[in-house]
């Protein structure tokens, strides 16, 4: 109770907090992060969100990303409910719906990378789909990950730490300090996979000349929206294709963060580097579950040809595609206007934080891409690289903020990320950068 105490929560909440505690292991996705305090949500609209206790709080986690729409969107929402109007009741299994073709074509049409589309319910899954092609398509067993990317829950992709040792081979190696540590994990997890920094093309690149022979896939993001928004430098995205192409490697760049969030045609298009297979998820359906992996005709050949294998009871549901045909539709309109109403408020939120920060004393870079961004306490630029940036940041710092904020009723992602909706109104603008301001001042 010390901890509830502390936040000083409503009585609705410590109520259901603790009927939660006796019948479920806590939240629904756990990772090793500090405790925080628990919120029951009963109502949204646009990015804010009241809990059972009518205290009103500011969401800049949306749902860590799918929720491009706001809370409550009633375009969204009819669009859906049309669409589902039409839908009788299949998990789609081994039958299909003409949603399914549609929505494949949408993502062929926009997507650069993308010739086929395959369906599924979750960002991890297509991960491992992408794994289990490359694979095949290359008859190779390793792949290769690189530090402050997320690529999903599953043993193999999971945390563990880059090998420091330069001469070593870099497999991951697992560390008790890593907030992605897992008990109960394989031992065998990490010896097929290579673990390197990000943004070090040098570190790439002597890992193909030593192992390429032996790698299928080099699975990344193509900025760092799971480790601090950091921007790839200018022209290491380009060197990773060229790399790629040289090794026999697929590429496949994960854009389950930055798949219809930056763009149609997502980070690919953005940064002008097409992978040979994505993934894809959050953003897809505006909120419900569906994930993609979408990419070379050749490769996505092995499902039609039976030689890959991948089921899902709930791949395509019905729902999910009624859910993402209206995303997409309200995505092409005008032109992408949805992204233009993203940049606008996405700037000056970042802009008044910046600003805010500097005046309370507090040296900050925030940085992102479309969509999502983050805040650190810092006086490095854009321009470090994520190494430099975890040692100079000061963590303790933003734990602090973090707190802070929960206090003041706003609610970043975890990571310290804000994820902006299509829909964030001049209302709620004004009213984040306040509590932020209090935020601030108390620091
Ligand atoms: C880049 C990236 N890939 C994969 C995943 C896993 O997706 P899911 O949580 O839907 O399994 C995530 C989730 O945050 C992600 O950010």
């Amino acid at each position: 109770m010390s901890q509830m105490d502390d936040w000083l929560v409503g009585s609705k909440t410590r109520e259901l907090a603790e009927r939660a505690r006796r019948v479920m292991p806590g939240r629904q996705s756990n990772l090793r992060a500090a405790e925080e305090p628990p919120v029951f949500v009963v109502r949204g609209e646009g990015q804010r969100m009241w809990d059972v206790d009518g205290r009103e709080l500011l969401d800049f986690a949306l749902g860590m990303g799918p929720n491009i729409w706001g809370h409550g969107n009633r375009e969204y929402l009819a669009a859906v409910h049309t669409q589902l109007d039409q839908i009788f009741n299949i998990a789609a299994g081994m039958l299909q719906t003409p949603n399914e073709v549609y929505l494949a074509e949408k993502i062929v049409e926009h997507v650069p990378c993308a010739e086929q589309v395959r369906f599924l319910t979750s960002g991890s899954e297509a991960v491992q789909l992408v794994i289990r092609l490359a694979r095949a398509f290359t008859g190779r067993t390793h792949f290769v990950r690189f530090d402050g990317n997320y690529h999903g829950w599953i043993d193999n992709v999971l945390g563990g730490r880059s090998n420091p040792d330069l001469g070593a081979v870099p497999y991951a190696i697992e560390s008790t300090e890593d907030p992605m540590h897992t008990e109960g994990r394989s031992a065998s997890a990490f010896a097929e996979s290579y673990k390197i920094p990000w943004n070090d093309i040098e570190r790439l690149e002597t890992l193909l000349n030593q192992h390429g022979e032996r790698i299928a896939l080099v699975i990344m993001e193509a900025a760092m929206t799971n480790g601090g928004c950091c921007l790839p430098r200018p022209g290491y995205l380009e060197r990773v294709r060229e790399l790629c192409t040289r090794h026999g490697v697929l590429l496949c760049i994960d854009e389950v963060i930055t798949g219809f969030r930056m763009g149609l045609g997502g980070a690919q298009q953005h940064f002008g580097v097409t992978p040979d297979l994505s993934t894809f998820g959050k953003a897809l359906a505006g909120g419900m579950a569906l994930a993609a992996v979408a990419g070379r005709r050749d490769v996505l050949e092995l499902l039609r040809t039976n030689r890959v294998v991948n089921a899902g009871t709930f791949n395509a549901a019905p729902a999910s595609m009624a859910a993402a045909v209206a995303t997409l539709t309200m995505l092409e309109r005008d032109d992408g206007a949805a992204f233009r109403r993203i940049d606008a408020k996405q700037s000056a939120l970042m802009e008044g934080i910046y600003d805010i920060a500097r005046r309370h004393g507090h040296p900050v870079l925030v940085q992102g891409v479309r969509g999502v961004f983050c805040v650190h306490f810092t006086e490095l630029s854009v321009a470090h690289a994520p190494s430099e940036l975890a040692r100079h940041a000061d963590l303790s710092k933003a734990r602090r903020f973090r707190q802070l904020l929960i206090q003041e009723g706003l609610y970043p992602g975890r990571g310290d990320r804000y994820f902006v909706s299509t829909v964030l109104s001049d209302a709620e603008l004004d009213d984040a950068l306040r509590r932020i301001d209090v935020a601030l001042g108390a620091l």
